[in-house]
């Protein structure tokens, strides 16, 4: 058998590129593999420059090829570096694709003279469908990160509008339910406050007579009938009843006057009640609304004003802005149980007016922040907050078109900022002539 052609047949069965140089850069052998691609054969290109045969390629193939003869060392070079160093076509078993062949190719050392290499020889794998798999997973990843980053920010803005629908969709729950529930509890509320007032009337006078009736018997000078009554006031208890009959009415009274209150705030928070539209100077409504605060505020609170000049009216319902404003103060008021500041801060920004209620209260928990604008939420013992102050204010704002803003430092005070649009929401412009 002659092993030379035997050789010969299996470097052209090989996958692989085979290309036997002097260091002339001179081909003295290539296998089919070449031949195949490039349309010549090994006995043509014997001879010929490799950097001539592919002079795009030239200046890489020369460094490469340099580096071997200079250091004596196989060089490599990797598709990843330098995908398609000869421009030969592949198939891709992929997509069935022709497309430029990914190549991994050696550079060794195969024949020496003495200290120095004499004849080097390439070998070109084709590692076109690996290449194609790393690229595809590579494009994949990318795209799945991609997507990713693009599923995690809607999901952000997700929970956000979530958010923000339930807590819309709460109110208008408690809108809808407050409505039904004012409206029910007016008329009954109505009756019994005007009965409790005639019920005081009547109880004053049924005194009135007890009192005269009392008189009239002992004028009689009758010791039985003295006695009489003695034992009957004694059997009824009648000195309690009668020291405690007026407390309980007032009570009852003071009772039903919160319940009233209550129930316009409630109706106020449905918007049963249609307040009127027009241009208000927010700085005037916030300095009355102080006044009516005063009582709670002044023995307290050192007030701060700091009002821009010059400042627009704003086109809102002043009744209800000042009962925000009353809100926020009552709140600072309760706030600082003991000394404080309350800072009251007036400016115009773009085309809203901005009105701040600061104080110097022990601030709000984090984990209360999310719930003060939550109709009943409250902190305050029972009896003395209903919780639906915050809530209102937040109802108003939002009729408005504004935005009602709370920053709190715990321990060093709140600041609710109101901000409200001078020309008023839209609907409310062209509702009004
Ligand atoms: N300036 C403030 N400083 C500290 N906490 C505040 C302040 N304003 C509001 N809060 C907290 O927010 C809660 C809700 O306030 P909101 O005005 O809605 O109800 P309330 O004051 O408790 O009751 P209501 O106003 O109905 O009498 C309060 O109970 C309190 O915990
Ligand atoms: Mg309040």
């Amino acid at each position: 058998m002659d092993l030379t052609l035997l050789h010969e047949q299996l470097h052209n069965r090989l996958p692989l590129g085979i290309c036997l140089l002097n260091a002339e850069y001179q081909v003295l052998y290539w296998n089919d593999f070449f031949s195949d691609r490039t349309g010549q054969s090994s006995a043509t290109v014997q001879g010929k420059s490799l950097l001539e045969l592919f002079p795009q390629q030239a200046r890489y193939l020369k460094k490469k090829i340099d580096s071997v003869f200079v250091l004596s060392n196989a060089s490599f070079s990797y598709w990843e570096h330098q995908p398609h160093v000869f421009p030969f076509s592949s198939s891709r078993p992929i997509t069935g694709e022709e497309t430029l062949m990914y190549q991994n190719i050696e550079f060794l050392p195969v024949e020496w003279a003495g200290e120095s290499v004499h004849t080097i020889c390439l070998v070109v794998q084709d590692v076109t469908e690996l290449a194609s798999y790393f690229l595809a997973e590579q494009q994949l990843s990318a795209r799945l990160e991609q997507e990713h980053a693009e599923l995690k920010a809607l999901n952000d803005k997700l929970s956000m509008a979530q958010n923000q629908l339930l807590q819309s969709e709460k109110m208008a729950a408690v809108g809808q339910l407050a409505a039904g529930v004012a409206h029910e509890i007016n008329n009954p509320i109505g009756f019994i406050s005007s009965n409790l007032q005639t019920l005081q009337d009547y109880a004053a006078r049924l005194l009135k007579l007890t009192d005269f009736y009392e008189k009239v018997i002992s004028k009689t000078g009758n010791d039985a009938y003295l006695a009489m009554q003695r034992d009957t006031q004694q059997r009824l208890q009648f000195d309690f009843v009668r020291q405690d009959l007026p407390e309980l009415l007032s009570e009852s009274i003071d009772g039903i006057e919160r319940v009233t209150d209550i129930v316009k705030n409630l109706k106020a928070f449905s918007h049963v009640d249609n307040a009127h539209w027009q241009y208000a100077n927010l700085v005037e409504g916030l300095e009355n609304t102080l006044k009516i605060a005063a009582n709670q505020l002044k023995y307290k609170v050192e007030i701060h004003r700091d009002y821009a000049a010059d400042l627009p009216e704003v086109y809102c319902q002043p009744n209800q802005i000042n009962q925000v404003f009353l809100n926020l103060l009552v709140n600072a008021a309760q706030a600082m149980e003991h000394k404080g500041h309350l800072y009251l801060r007036a400016w115009q920004q773009g085309q809203s007016v901005c009105v701040e209620v600061r104080d110097t209260g022990p601030g709000i928990a984090p984990e209360h922040m999310k719930r003060l604008f939550e109709p009943f939420f409250t902190t305050k013992p029972v009896g003395s907050g209903t919780g639906l102050g915050l809530s209102l204010s937040y109802s108003i704002v939002q009729k408005h078109q504004g935005e009602i803003d709370v920053h709190s430092v715990p321990g060093s005070g709140a600041s609710f900022t109101i901000m409200l649009p001078v020309a008023g929401p839209a609907s409310a412009a062209s509702a009004v002539p």
